[in-house]
């Protein structure tokens, strides 16, 4: 008989602030995911000060979109780094339509599609309320209430509609992002329930 191995691969979707971050640090435990965060890969490459962080610094800095090649290729690498993956949990990628079909194209190259896309919704006043308050201890430069502005902006602006490229597919589902981190994350768990085991 054949033995069947389906990846899985979530994308956890939703505004800055929203609990992305949060909630896979806890998922990819329970689920055994590798998690990557175009966010977390870009503050590493400003950290090191590499040629790549020094161009992205001046559009994060800004609450802006870094563009969308500099992202598709991290997220490109990344992916050929993990081989033998269960799966992945996307967080803050994709962020553009572009992005979006990049992805699919490098998942459908590798025969392993999305599975799951995780929409969370959160009302803009509560975005910013949890950033600013975040801003007191992350020393992250876009943690401030003009940078917060922007990010909100250009995530109604360029990322919101990526939920519909993927709505197209059938394949969001929406989670309020109000309420407890541990009630969010059984809201989280029972959706991608539907789809595997925990592991
Ligand atoms: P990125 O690092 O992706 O930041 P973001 O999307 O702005 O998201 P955050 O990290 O602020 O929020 P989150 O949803 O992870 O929430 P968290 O769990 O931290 O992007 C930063 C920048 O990098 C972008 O502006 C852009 O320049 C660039 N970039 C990144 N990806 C890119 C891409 N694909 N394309 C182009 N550019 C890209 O929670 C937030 C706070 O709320 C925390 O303090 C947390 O403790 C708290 N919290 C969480 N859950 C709850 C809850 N249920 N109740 C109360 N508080 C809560």
């Amino acid at each position: 008989y054949t033995i069947i191995y389906f990846m899985f691969n979530l994308i956890l979707f939703g505004p800055p602030g929203s609990g992305k971050g949060t909630q896979s640090a806890n998922l990819l435990q329970k689920y055994n995911l590798q998690h990557i965060s175009t966010g977390d890969l870009l503050r590493d490459e400003v950290a090191r000060k590499t040629p790549l962080g020094v161009e992205a610094k001046k559009f994060m800095d800004q609450g802006m979109l870094v563009p969308d090649e500099v992202v598709i290729g991290m997220i490109s690498t990344k992916i050929d780094e993990n081989p033998h993956v269960r799966g992945f949990i996307f967080d803050g990628f994709p962020r553009t339509k572009q992005q979006a079909i990049a992805l699919d194209k490098l998942l459908e190259f590798k025969n392993t599609p999305i599975s799951l896309v995780l929409a969370l919704e959160v009302p803009d006043e509560e975005l910013t309320k949890r950033i600013l308050h975040r801003a007191e201890t992350s020393g992250r430069a876009d943690d401030t209430e003009e940078v917060v502005k922007k990010r909100v902006e250009e995530y109604r602006a360029k990322t919101e509609i990526v939920a519909s490229h993927y709505d197209a597919q059938g394949k969001v589902e929406r989670i309020n992002g109000l309420g407890t981190v541990e009630e969010i994350f059984a809201a989280l768990s029972a959706e991608i329930d539907k789809v595997i085991l925990p592991e």
